[in-house]
């Protein structure tokens, strides 16, 4: 078997900055009840770009950052719920974009939860040999799927994208992956697509196209999966907490991190948070977070960081690698 590290980050946000003064001007909000409820000050909503754009511009920064020929990609996966089209993917988009002309690309759906299951099935690709060096991506334009007249929930999200290469290695980078999912709870977190109507069907549907949640009860279920979630990708490897520098959570809500923190007794400050400018953009968030802690030169060579996630499906995971 073959080992896979990460060999390059990048990512890519929209630059049009929106806070919550500026939402209190079109909606009955503000910065008071967001910020003490969320974490959140502000976040960046695209006026052009779509999930493909803002994919392709992190893709071109994490290729930049790994130093590696764009032809040498043989694997793409871009983790999304607000793909450009249901055909074709996001990832083919971006192979087209930049030029990966030996990639083989395809979507997942895994809602905040998708760049860990992204980098999970990278990784599963490199060590059977079916690749080399993969481009993994999270991505999400969310503000074209939310009710802009439902201040509870489109208030916490953004867009956004981020990147990381894996490639094969000889040192151990990815050292354990976990995943879970429950599809009985789907309801919680939703965001439908088009209904069944064709000229066979007899009653159409009531369509919600946009985001609804159930934001106590995600509440309750992200606590316990962050725990469950960071037991699990320790368990079976030779290293405990203490050994972990940082947690690059979901970018969710503060709260949910503060009480993380308390219960499972972890230094705040380990986990490594930038919801405060971005908001919650699902499965961007922590490969977003995670490029910026490595841009900002905050992981020395061999420090060993938890990513942890949790989100719409239910899905959850974590993943353990050595920088
Ligand atoms: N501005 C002002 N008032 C608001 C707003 C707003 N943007 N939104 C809701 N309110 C009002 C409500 O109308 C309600 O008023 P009422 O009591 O007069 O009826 C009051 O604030 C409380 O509303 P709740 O919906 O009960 O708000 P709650 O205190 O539960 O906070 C929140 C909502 C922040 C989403 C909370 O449930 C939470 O922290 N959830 C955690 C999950 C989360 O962050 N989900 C988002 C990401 S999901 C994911 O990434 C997987």
């Amino acid at each position: 078997m073959k080992e896979v590290k990460i060999i390059g980050t990048g990512s890519y946000a929209p630059l049009n900055i929106v806070t919550n003064d500026d939402l209190s001007k079109i909606m009955d909000t503000s910065d008071e009840w967001i910020y003490s409820r969320s974490g959140i000050r502000e976040r960046k909503l695209s006026i052009t770009e779509n999930t493909s754009d803002l994919s392709t511009m992190a893709a071109r920064r994490a290729l930049k950052n790994a130093n590696i020929k764009v032809v040498d990609l043989d694997l793409i996966i871009v983790a999304t719920c607000t793909p450009d089209n249901f055909i074709p993917s996001t990832a083919c988009i971006v192979q087209a974009n930049i030029g990966a002309i030996n990639a083989t690309c395809f979507d997942i759906s895994a809602a905040c939860t998708g760049f860990i299951f992204g980098l999970n099935i990278a990784t599963q690709f490199i060590k059977t040999g079916q690749s080399k060096t993969a481009l993994v991506i999270g991505a999400e334009t969310l503000s074209k799927v939310m009710n802009w007249e439902d201040r509870a929930t489109c208030v916490l999200f953004g867009d956004g994208a981020g990147a990381a290469i894996l490639n094969i290695s000889e040192d151990k980078g990815i050292i354990s992956i976990y995943t879970g999912s429950d599809g009985v709870k789907g309801d919680v977190l939703k965001c439908e697509a088009n209904p069944l109507i064709n000229p066979y069907t007899t009653s159409g549907s009531i369509h919600n196209k946009f985001v609804t949640m159930d934001g106590r009860e995600i509440f309750k279920f992200a606590v316990k999966v962050i725990e469950k979630s960071i037991d699990e990708v320790l368990k079976n490897t030779e290293y405990s907490l203490k050994d972990v520098k940082y947690i690059v959570p979901h970018q969710a809500n503060q709260r949910i991190i503060e009480y993380c923190s308390k219960k499972l007794n972890i230094d705040k400050d380990k986990f490594y948070m930038n919801l405060d400018v971005y908001g919650n953009t699902s499965a961007a968030s922590i490969a977003i977070a995670f490029d910026e802690l490595a841009s900002k030169n905050l992981l020395n060579k061999g420090d060993k960081v938890i990513f942890v996630g949790f989100g719409g499906g239910l899905t959850w995971g974590a993943a353990l690698i050595s920088y």
